[in-house]
């Protein structure tokens, strides 16, 4: 009984000791699909990803948090979510707009679409508008090389652009009324899976 005792008040201890200390119920879903990973090390891409999808954006406290349960150096971490463009370190706006700077799409006025977006909307690559509504970024060749010039527009990739035809796509874009779904708030998917899981 000593011993079954002892035994449960070291796993809480081990718990308490890797969970966050925040209790924020998103980090939850981080620690599952760490867990679900075996904390493998070459996992981070996907525990990025998780990390990300529940909260939209990767803070220096997730990526310090994941460095920690890894056991990897926080340069390396943050070397791996700045190296690939579906990362963000800040939280981006309600539209996205991504362009590709590869060679490939350089050469085809991609530098062009970029410098027109900016001076539209007033901000610079990797910026968001004052109003929160829109992201602008660049990328390293998005692997579509034979559409050239490329961009993802909300997700969607869009090939052959040229700068006027951006300009408006991006306008028509950001008035238009059809929003995305509005994806499922972490703290509740992760109600409904305990729910489910009962
Ligand atoms: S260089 Fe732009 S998609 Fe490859």
């Amino acid at each position: 009984m000593a011993n079954l005792t002892k035994e449960s008040g070291t796993k809480a201890a081990k718990a308490a000791e890797t969970e966050h200390p925040s209790g924020d119920p998103r980090f939850k879903l981080v620690d599952r699909a760490l867990k679900r990973l075996q904390y493998q090390q070459d996992a981070l891409i996907e525990v990025l990803h998780t990390a990300q999808e529940a909260f939209g954006y990767l803070s220096e406290d997730l990526l310090i948090y994941t460095a920690h349960q890894l056991k990897l150096p926080l340069s390396w971490v943050y070397g791996v979510a700045t190296f690939y463009h579906f990362f963000s370190l800040k939280p981006l706006g309600e539209h996205t707009c991504i362009v590709c700077l590869g060679t490939a799409c350089y050469v085809k006025q991609a530098g062009e679409i970029v410098s027109r977006l900016e001076a539209e909307f007033g901000i610079e690559a990797g910026q968001t508008t004052p109003d929160g509504k829109f992201s602008l970024s660049t990328a390293r060749c998005l692997g579509s090389c034979g559409l050239a010039p490329v961009l993802v527009l909300d997700g969607s990739v869009v090939g052959r652009e040229m700068p006027n035809s951006t300009v408006e796509r991006v306008r028509v874009m950001l008035s238009s009324q059809a929003r995305l779904p509005e994806p499922k708030p972490a703290a509740d998917a992760l109600e409904l899976e305990e729910t489910e899981a009962l």
